[in-house]
């Protein structure tokens, strides 16, 4: 699995490298594609079942679509926030990890959307611990975004994954210390803050795949897969 997050991390490596203005979704997609399977992985997003198969390698999110936004012709404007959500399957074990950007220059707002619900990931991680349970990483994540003023979206959660990208535990960006399942050594989960600036509550869209923020409002996303072990959280999609 660490071979696996090691080529997802450096897919993400690669589009922010990619980024910027006048890029389209589209062109992300096609890179990522590339990378993985230059490194003989497989994209876990093609194909995966849904209202219809996932058409694309990449979840490319804009300003209020929180997440699952398709890649298209959309070509990036200054001033976005633009979430990458991206998953490897390397000799069948799978990988999950997203990474938010900002566009050119973003507003100071969405700079600190961004900035939130990153370090809300880390608070999470820094809760994987032997014998923790996963109340205390949707705790430590949602105490982080809520002192900030913005709202954890609650109907979408984190999960166990190894031989298939959805395993259990769901993993909630919400919670109560001590509580829900305990976290043992060995076990891998992807844990991914979806943060809104303004309400919780998101809609799904015409196309049956990209979520969004029902006020308009924008979101950010962060993920990461991370292994529970005896020396504490080893994250295996980290650059
Ligand atoms: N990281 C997302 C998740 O855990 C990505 C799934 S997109 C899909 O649900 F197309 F594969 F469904
Ligand atoms: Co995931």
């Amino acid at each position: 699995m660490a071979a696996s997050g090691a080529v997802l991390a450096e897919c993400h490596d690669a589009l922010a490298a990619e980024v910027g203005v006048g890029v389209t979704t589209a062109h992300l997609d096609a890179v990522a594609e590339e990378l993985i399977r230059a490194r003989g992985g497989i994209p876990a997003f093609k194909g995966y079942p849904g209202p219809t198969p996932y058409p694309a390698s990449i979840c490319a999110s804009v300003n209020d679509a929180v997440v699952h936004g398709i890649p298209d012709g959309y070509a990036l404007r200054d001033g976005d926030v633009l979430a990458l959500d991206v998953g490897v399957i390397l000799d069948g074990w799978v990988s999950d990890a997203a990474r938010t950007h900002g566009i050119g220059t973003v507003s100071p707002i969405a700079s600190r959307l961004i900035d939130v619900t990153r370090v809300s990931l880390e608070r999470g991680i820094a809760a994987c611990l032997v014998g923790n349970h996963v109340g205390d990483i949707g705790h430590a994540v949602q105490t982080e975004v809520e002192a900030a003023g913005f709202s954890v979206v609650e109907s979408l959660v984190g999960h166990g994954v190894g031989r298939s990208m959805h395993e259990e535990p769901q993993v909630p960006n919400f919670g109560r210390p001590g509580t829900g399942v305990e976290l043992t050594e060995g076990l891998v989960i992807a844990i991914e803050p979806m943060v809104n600036a303004g309400r919780h509550e998101v809609i799904l869209a015409d196309d049956g795949w990209t979520i969004a923020t029902r006020d308009g409002t924008l979101s950010a996303h962060w993920e990461h897969t991370v292994a529970v072990t005896a020396d504490g959280p080893r994250i295996l999609t980290l650059s």
